[in-house]
C-alpha cells in the first residue's frame, strides 16, 4: 500500500450496511479485484442485496435488525 492511501475505516451502522472508507482493494472469493470508483462505499450486511458486495438499500424493504450496542447512528 502506498504512503498516498488513506487508512481504512469501516463503521457498522444499527439495521444497516458497514460503510468503508479509505483505500482498499475489495477483491471477489476468487481473488479477483473489484472495481471501487469511491473512496466510501456501503457494504452489505443483511445478504439480501442484488449487488453484493455492495449494499443497495433492500435491507430497509426486509426490516434487517441489528442488536449492536456500539454502532453509530444511520446517516
Ligand atoms: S445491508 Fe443494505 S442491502 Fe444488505
Amino acid at each position: 500500500m502506498s504512503a498516498a492511501k488513506r487508512r481504512v475505516t469501516l463503521t457498522p451502522y444499527p439495521d444497516g450496511p458497514i460503510l468503508m472508507r479509505g483505500d482498499v482493494d475489495l477483491r471477489t472469493a476468487e481473488g479477483d479485484l473489484i472495481e471501487v470508483n469511491r473512496r466510501t462505499v456501503a457494504l452489505c450486511r443483511c445478504g439480501l442485496s442484488s449487488i453484493k458486495p455492495f449494499c443497495d438499500g433492500t435491507h430497509k424493504a426486509a426490516g434487517f435488525r441489528t442488536d449492536d450496542e456500539n454502532e453509530t447512528e444511520s446517516p
